[in-house]
């Protein structure tokens, strides 16, 4: 079978047929679904019954794994999944949805900002790959927004005077702005602010994109306020409705999207019933710019 993308009516997004994720993909299939991306930067899958294990496999086939460690409060000892995926539930390790008062579960809200994953680390995430094992039946769709589009139409004043911007990203950022500011020391430690570029350019097709996530709290060398002042505009400006695609789950869809060229958030949901679905991530291969000592 041959592989086949209809564009969306967001130009970003493609919707793949003629490919099943259950079986390994061909070295030619593989490097026309990494183009794809490069085109695209979100692809959908409709009808695709994997297990983890697919998933994983499949996902291999655009870089490494990323090291999920350091980016969550639940303790390894809690995890549900231990097949290497990310657990984007709502479900504990009983199989059920979270106490609205666990830890985990308000940690987790923290998904429904905008967001790029892993941003909050030195080397934030190429591809995430998230599947629906449960869809739920009130709200949780996934909203998708361009940021090569969104950086093309901002006028060249703008452009000029964010170019070489650099933030401060921490999963305290984006948690704190919802009001979740209690940490353990080790967590402290663990979620010590990173640096990125607000603006990053894609290693292949050269387009720059803006670089936001609600994790980003501070540009260097901007007092705090007037920094996320300039974040606040820019976020508006690029989650304006035509640059946003809203994904509407049906049970094993997978959606895959590039990191570096989109944000994305979920929209809240019925927490009384369950959510079950399932990241794996590619890591990316170098920072956006160098880290620097900690103060
Ligand atoms: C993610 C994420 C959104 C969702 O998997 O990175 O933010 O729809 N998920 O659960
Ligand atoms: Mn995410």
């Amino acid at each position: 079978m041959t592989i086949a993308i209809r564009q969306l009516q967001k130009h970003f997004v493609g919707e793949v047929s003629g490919l099943d994720l259950r079986k390994p993909l061909t070295e030619s299939e593989a490097r026309e679904v990494e183009a794809a991306m490069d085109t695209y930067a979100v692809l959908v899958f409709h009808d695709q019954d994997i297990n983890d294990e697919q998933q994983m496999a499949f996902a291999l086939n655009f870089g490494q794994r990323e090291d999920a460690r350091g980016g969550t409060v639940t303790k390894a000892k809690d995890y549900r999944l231990d097949s290497g995926l990310n657990d984007v539930s709502n479900l504990g390790k009983d199989g059920k949805p979270l106490p609205k008062d666990s830890r985990t579960h308000l940690f987790n809200l923290g998904n429904c900002l905008w967001h790029s994953d892993s941003s909050f680390r030195p080397i934030p995430a190429k591809f995430s790959l998230l599947s629906a094992r449960v869809v739920n039946p009130k709200g949780g769709n996934t909203e998708f927004a361009d940021m090569r589009a969104a950086y093309d139409a901002l006028d060249d004043e703008t452009k000029a005077e964010i170019d070489d911007l650099v933030c401060e990203h921490s999963l305290m950022y984006s948690r704190g702005s919802l009001g979740f500011t209690e940490y353990t020391d080790d967590e402290k430690a663990m979620f010590k602010p990173v640096l990125q570029r607000l603006v990053r350019t894609h290693p292949v097709h050269r387009r720059k994109s803006l670089y936001l996530s609600s994790h980003a709290g501070k540009i260097v060398s901007m007092s705090v306020p007037e920094g996320r002042l300039l974040l606040r505009d820019l976020n508006e400006h690029a989650t304006n409705a035509e640059f946003v695609y809203v994904h509407k789950w049906k049970l094993h869809d997978l959606v895959m999207w590039d990191n570096r060229q989109t944000m994305h958030r979920v929209r809240r949901y019925d927490q009384s019933q369950p959510r079950d679905m399932r990241r794996a991530t590619v890591a990316g291969t170098e920072p956006t710019v160098q880290q620097q000592a900690a103060e």
